[in-house]
């Protein structure tokens, strides 16, 4: 018996990274996935690879590998038409919904009073705005199905504690935490719950993306941001994500929302 056996589970920014690790992690443990990603650059200012369309395929066929079924498309979660199509067919494939991730995110790093105005902008639409986007296409077939269920925001240590050299970052994931905690006070009479996760480096396209080392070699004062209390190790796995995650989204977690989950080698408390 798996944990989340019989259940169907969306998951945005599959195509790689921490998303198709949750994908995959939870179709092991039995649920049907939805899945999407934009498989495309999304902002100049990334100084990162852009997921690809065979990266999405990957992860495909890498639920199918745990024996899971997945319906998997490219969207762009800036786009509520696409995501609430791919809700539609979700349901009308799977049956329901019951589980959200809501993971895809970017990053990237300016100083803010020098950061471009679209270098802001594109990624709060992302970041921000299409968390709310992907929650506000999820909740009605959830809130019609009557089961409950678990939506799991992907913030960051930086929606606790802004790390400087990225405002824009801080600003979005830090909106998550008032947006996660409006949506579980909104949704509790449904026996919804909806909490945020917040990773420090996590061994992803992302997290090692060289930008960040070039903002602190410019500045190295910004390094005071980064320490943590446990020290063995700079990045979590994706799987050690996905190990909360999974968590937050299981029943066992049924006391649980509207709290922040920290996962982040204690660099929050430092
Ligand atoms: N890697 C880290 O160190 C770290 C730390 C804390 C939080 N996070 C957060 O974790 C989440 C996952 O990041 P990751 O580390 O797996 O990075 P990643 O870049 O490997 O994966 C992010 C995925 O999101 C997708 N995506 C980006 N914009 C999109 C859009 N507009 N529509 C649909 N998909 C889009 C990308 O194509 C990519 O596949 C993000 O929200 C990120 O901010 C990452």
């Amino acid at each position: 018996m798996g944990e989340f056996d019989g259940k169907v589970a969306f998951v945005t920014g599959a195509a790689r990274g921490q998303g198709r690790s949750h994908a995959v992690r939870l179709a092991r443990e039995g649920a049907a996935i939805v899945a999407i990603d934009v498989c495309a650059p999304v902002s100049d200012y990334n100084s990162y690879a852009p997921a690809t369309a065979e990266d999405l395929d990957e992860t495909v066929r890498l639920v199918e590998a745990e024996g899971g079924r997945i319906l998997a498309r490219r969207a762009d979660v800036r786009d509520s038409a696409q995501l609430a199509q791919v809700v539609a067919d979700g349901v009308a494939e799977f049956g329901r919904l019951d589980v959200v991730i809501a993971n895809a995110g970017i990053c990237n790093w300016s100083r803010f009073w020098e950061m471009p105005d679209d270098q802001w902008e594109t990624l709060i639409d992302v970041n921000l705005t299409g968390v709310w986007k992907t929650l506000k296409a999820s909740v009605p077939a959830m809130i019609e199905a009557g089961n409950g269920g678990s939506i799991v925001v992907v913030s960051s240590v930086a929606g606790i504690k802004p790390i400087p050299g990225q405002a824009n970052y801080a600003a979005a994931k830090s909106g998550l935490v008032g947006l996660t905690q409006a949506a579980a006070k909104e949704l509790g009479e449904y026996r919804i719950r909806v909490n945020s996760v917040h990773p420090y480096g996590v061994d992803t396209p992302m997290g090692t993306d060289q930008g960040s080392l070039k903002m602190l070699e410019a500045h190295p004062q910004f390094a005071a941001s980064l320490g943590t209390i446990l020290t063995e190790s700079p990045l979590a796995t994706v799987d050690d994500i996905s190990d909360a995650v999974l968590w937050i989204a299981s029943d066992k977690a049924h006391t649980v929302t509207a709290t922040q989950l920290t996962v982040d080698m204690g660099n929050t408390k430092v």
